[in-house]
């Protein structure tokens, strides 16, 4: 395919597409200086190291290494060839792609992945319709509608029905050309019994589940009236991991970002009646409770996360495990209280929409006031001895919060609730906290006191490698320089990656390119060059550098070069001593060695 895209168009393509927009559809960065930061999609963090630099159009992780440009990172987060990357890009970007580019099928997918995808399109489409236009669908459609859903949101969440006809959408599929097996895999049809398929879905209203793009990879189905079970999924595929994908990311996505807030729900129907009621930055777990890649993808959006489960039993033991989860990644956790027994879909339709945002949204309380309230389940709070044991157990979790008024807050309630004097429980605290004291002092041995762990903190490197990176950072930036250190020292960079970079840095100025360090990264055939580039580039270089700066540099290189050689001649001789029996001599020798491999230490 390659053909298909040409260099113009790329470079089109490149030079339309913001970085930082981009990015920001996957990682909430915030503007630092000139660079914008956030959290790095590529490895786990709680403090961020990303770093993105719309002067340069490129990003770079000081934690992990990563880097590169703006298709570079598509490719990254999306895992897709290159080629999938230009495809998705040019969408975001509202950029039509070159013929022969735009009908071809996303390559990195297997082809039965392609398959499923291809047939959850369909069935979408066509579950959506039936339901909005047919008598086969009128049941759903009713359904829905006694539910309280407006067609407008139907058709927003392309709500469907899959009729209650045992062989309805294997006969669509098969029309279609779609493999039975396949279909099966996907859990759109059930295998009976010799050629025999059944649909799966029969006689639910239908939820397509959509991943971050917006595709269709599974479908979530209700039963109608009572049975078991009451929602059916799709089972996981290449496609699906019902771990990592929450339902409704692709629309919320946007209101999280500007709100900087998401709403984790239980259910789908509470997600789409908040959404009807206007609160749009919400999304669901797929009936499973909330794992921690959902959380961490959570955390490269937002700073908080409003937790709105159901008001019983189950929901209040999900919400204080889905809390903590979101707490370890280092969300700010709050909690939305409903009625007992409610979720919020009863609550709106009971109370109304602004009630639930004012009541239920808006009044959401922290994480700590919701956990001292779930704690009392434990008790019988009617009889002293409980009370005594309560309170106990909500001091130690309020000793543990770091700020004196937080603590106040909290500790006011037990005053008020449990007749406890101020003073009292002050002293209780200061007790707690003495402890922790100690606890951490004596973990906190001074054993890695290291600025390395500090990943902003760039790497230390030696002198003549410095030389080099800075050379490097000079010569991408301008082309004069880079021809100066082509005439002087050519490719003897003492790193290899070094050396491969220059040469190609030479070809590309050869070949009649200008200095763009986001241009010169697709030039570069590896990723791991590609991320020592990017590292490099983002070195903070004055636009102007003296000419003795230059120099130095080069004779750093050179000198090292020197070194380099003296040690291969002495390791030369030291051998040869060696082997010559003459001891003393060897030793002299090595001596020399070791003094200029300190020597290197040293600089
Ligand atoms: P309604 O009863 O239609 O209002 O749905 P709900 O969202 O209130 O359902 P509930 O609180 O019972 O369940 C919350 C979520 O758990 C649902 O949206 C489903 O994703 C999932 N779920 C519920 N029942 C089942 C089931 O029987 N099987 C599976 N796999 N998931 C279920
Ligand atoms: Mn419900």
């Amino acid at each position: 395919m390659p053909e298909h895209a040409s260099e113009k168009f790329i470079d089109e393509l490149r030079a339309d597409s913001n970085i930082v927009e981009v990015i920001s559809d996957y990682v909430q960065l915030k503007k630092q200086g000139r660079n914008y930061l956030g959290l790095c999609p590529f490895h786990n963090e709680k403090s961020p190291s990303f770093s993105v630099s719309p002067d340069k159009q490129i990003f770079r992780c000081f934690g992990c290494g990563k880097g590169g440009n703006v298709i570079t990172f598509i490719m990254e987060v999306e895992g897709v060839p290159f080629y999938e990357a230009i495809r998705i890009l040019a969408d975001k970007s509202g950029i039509a792609l070159p013929q022969g580019m735009a009908t071809s099928k996303q390559q990195s997918l297997s082809e039965e992945a392609q398959a499923i995808l291809d047939a959850n399109e369909w069935l979408a489409k066509l579950y959506h319709h039936l339901i909005k236009h047919t008598k086969e669908g009128s049941v759903g459609y009713q359904y829905l509608k006694d539910r309280g859903i407006t067609d407008e949101i139907m058709d927003a969440f392309q709500l469907g029905y899959a009729p209650d006809v045992e062989n309805f959408t294997a006969s669509f599929l098969e029309k279609k050309g779609f493999h039975p097996q396949t279909m099966v895999k996907a859990g759109l049809l059930s295998h009976q019994k010799d050629h025999i398929y059944k649909d799966r879905f029969r006689g639910r209203v239908i939820f397509p589940i959509r991943n971050h793009q917006g595709k269709t990879v599974a479908f979530g189905g209700r039963i109608l009236n009572q049975g078991e079970p009451k929602y059916l999924n799709s089972p996981e595929t290449e496609i699906f991991h019902k771990g990592k994908i929450f339902f409704n990311f692709d629309l919320a996505r946007n209101h999280i970002r500007k709100q900087g807030e998401a709403i984790l729900f239980e259910g789908y129907l509470d997600v789409i009646s908040a959404y009807q009621a206007g609160i749009k930055n919400g999304v669901a777990t797929l009936g499973t409770s909330l794992t921690e890649s959902q959380a961490r993808l959570m955390r490269r959006y937002v700073d908080t996360v409003i937790i709105c489960y159901d008001a019983d039993r189950a929901g209040i033991e999900a919400t204080n495990k889905a809390a903590k989860i979101l707490q370890n990644v280092g969300c700010y956790v709050k909690i939305a209280k409903l009625k007992q027994g409610m979720d919020p879909d009863d609550y709106i339709k009971e109370y109304g929409n602004e009630s639930f945002k004012n009541h239920v949204i808006d009044a959401s309380v922290t994480y700590m006031s919701f956990y001292l309230d779930y704690l009392k389940k434990d008790y019988n709070l009617q009889v002293e001895s409980d009370q005594m044991q309560y309170v106990e157990k909500a001091l130690d979790e309020i000793a543990k919060l770091p700020k004196p008024f937080e603590r106040d807050h909290y500790l006011k309630e037990l005053e008020m609730n449990f007749h406890i004097s101020m003073d009292t429980l002050h002293q209780e605290i200061d007790i707690r906290r003495r402890k922790f004291d100690k606890q951490k002092d004596n973990q906190e041995t001074p054993r890695h006191t290291n600025i390395r762990h500090n990943p902003m903190v760039e790497k230390v490197y030696p002198a003549f490698q410095n030389a080099e990176r800075r050379l490097i950072a000079l010569m991408i930036k301008n082309r004069n320089i880079a021809e100066r250190v082509q005439d002087e020292i050519g490719g003897s960079f003492l790193i290899t990656e070094h050396q491969v970079i220059v040469t190609y840095l030479y070809a590309y100025y050869e070949e009649g390119h200008e200095p763009d360090i986001s241009r010169f990264i697709e030039y570069l055939p590896e990723s791991d060059l590609k991320n020592i580039i990017a590292n490099i580039a983002m070195i903070a270089i004055p636009d102007d550098v003296s000419d003795q700066e230059i120099i130095d540099y080069i004779n750093a290189v050179k000198q090292e070069h020197t070194k380099k050689n003296e040690l291969q001649v002495l390791e030369k001789e030291q051998k040869e001593a060696e082997k010559q029996n003459n001891p003393i001599l060897a030793a002299q020798i090595a001596m020399k060695i070791l003094n200029i491999k300190k020597e290197w230490k040293l600089n």
